[in-house]
């Protein structure tokens, strides 16, 4: 994932969208809400469809079940829109995205031997489910992304792919350094080659443009509650075609049989879609918050949206590199990184990130610095207050 843009003025032409954003994110009424990369909020229209849906199975248990179904169908098509998948068939509903990717990892037929490359600040979850293979006598290798404004990440990872590497699994943007990987260099590096290419997208799906087609991932999966602005405990999971017959399967139910919803036939196999890695009941009211989530993110435009978050990081960048002590953990670069900018200031850094607290600015601390995640509605005059928080003190 790559993206830059030319706009670094903290004026946004359209005010109707800004008007938009603050009548969907009432958080921003008692807070400046900068932890996107950890548990977003939600915008309204999700609390609105969550509430109908909770209204309608109160009342009415599951007579309204046909426009369940709907709502579910329409978010496997706002999915595919969101990855520029072919088809919703390759899609699957999950619990998170550690459950994704452990799908690939348990699915595969391993060898004593064999190797899967991620990198060295990975989230547990792209690092526990290939650890888990030791057993197996699978090498787990880290390629060097730290220091994340120098390191040459994607060439760090291409040189350590031999041919016994099964799986490249790397994150789209580094969880506490926020280095984003160019995902289209290393897709194509390893397009036609038996190593198959995994994406944990979670902390850029939402945020920036994914385009499966030119990233040629085999695997994708994220997780709805950051960037996509959705709840927690409903992901997302993507298997290229090739792979959907290829992957061993571990979890067993109705929801992923052939034929659907005839309960009585003894006769079955597992679906050729992406539907036989949802074994039971689908998670109906998040599903009714994700769809509603992304429809705002789809009405924005996603590029729009990563332009915005584009402009908030630099605004912020420009703001604390007049600091003294500022020390940027994340890279400056708009070409290596995305919505999360990891900062330390020196000796001050516990009292900096208290302050803020205090005066109301959700960051968290992460890699030893404090982590800023704006999303597209924040306003400037947020950010302003965050820098005044910061010289502060
Ligand atoms: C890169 C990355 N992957 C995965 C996760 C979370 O995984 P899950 O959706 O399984 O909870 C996080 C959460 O911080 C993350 O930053």
């Amino acid at each position: 994932m790559r993206y830059t843009n030319g706009m670094n003025t903290n004026t946004d032409s359209s005010g109707s969208l800004d008007r938009l954003a603050a009548e969907e994110f009432p958080v921003t009424e008692n807070h400046i809400y900068l932890n996107h990369a950890a548990i977003s909020p939600w915008p309204e229209r999700a609390r609105r469809a969550v509430q109908a849906f909770a209204e309608g199975i109160t009342r009415d248990g599951s007579l309204h079940f046909q426009d369940w179904q709907e709502t579910e169908r329409s978010l496997r098509e706002r999915i595919r829109d969101l990855l520029n998948a072919s088809g919703t068939e390759t899609i699957a509903l999950v619990p998170n995205t550690s459950a994704g990717l452990s799908l690939v990892a348990a699915g595969l037929d391993w060898r004593p031997g064999d190797n899967v490359v991620i990198t060295d600040s990975e989230f547990p979850s792209n690092r526990m489910p290939w650890e888990a293979l030791a057993g197996q006598g699978v090498e787990v290798r880290e390629a060097l992304c730290t220091p994340a404004g120098d390191a040459d990440c994607e060439g760090n990872i291409l040189r350590l792919v031999d041919d016994r590497t099964r799986v490249v699994s790397v994150s789209s943007v580094q969880f506490g350094t926020g280095r984003a990987l160019d995902l289209e260099r290393i897709g194509q590096a390893l397009s036609g080659s038996d190593t198959a290419f995994c994406v944990d997208a979670i902390q850029s799906l939402g945020a920036f443009p994914f385009d499966l087609e030119a990233i040629r991932a085999d695997f994708v999966a994220a997780d709805g509650h950051k960037w996509l602005l959705g709840p927690e405990g409903l992901g997302l999971f993507y298997c290229a075609p090739q792979w959907l017959e290829r992957l061993h399967l571990h979890q067993w139910g109705w929801h992923m049989a052939e034929p659907f919803g005839d309960f009585d036939a003894r006769e079955w196999r597992p679906a050729t879609t992406a539907r036989r890695f949802e074994p039971g009941t689908p998670n109906t009211p998040s599903n009714h918050a994700l769809e509603a989530s992304l429809s705002l993110l789809q009405e924005v435009g996603i590029v729009r949206v990563a332009e915005r978050i584009q402009a908030r990081v630099e605004y912020l960048i420009e703001g604390l590199s007049a600091l003294s002590d500022a020390e940027f953990i994340s890279p400056v670069d708009a070409g290596l990184r995305a919505g999360i900018l990891n900062v330390r200031f020196g000796g001050r850094t516990d009292k900096v990130y208290q302050a803020l607290r205090e005066g109301g600015v959700q960051v968290l601390t992460r890699a030893g610095g404090i982590r800023f995640a704006p999303h597209f509605y924040n306003r400037y005059s947020e950010l302003d207050r965050v820098l005044e928080i910061v010289r502060g003190a």
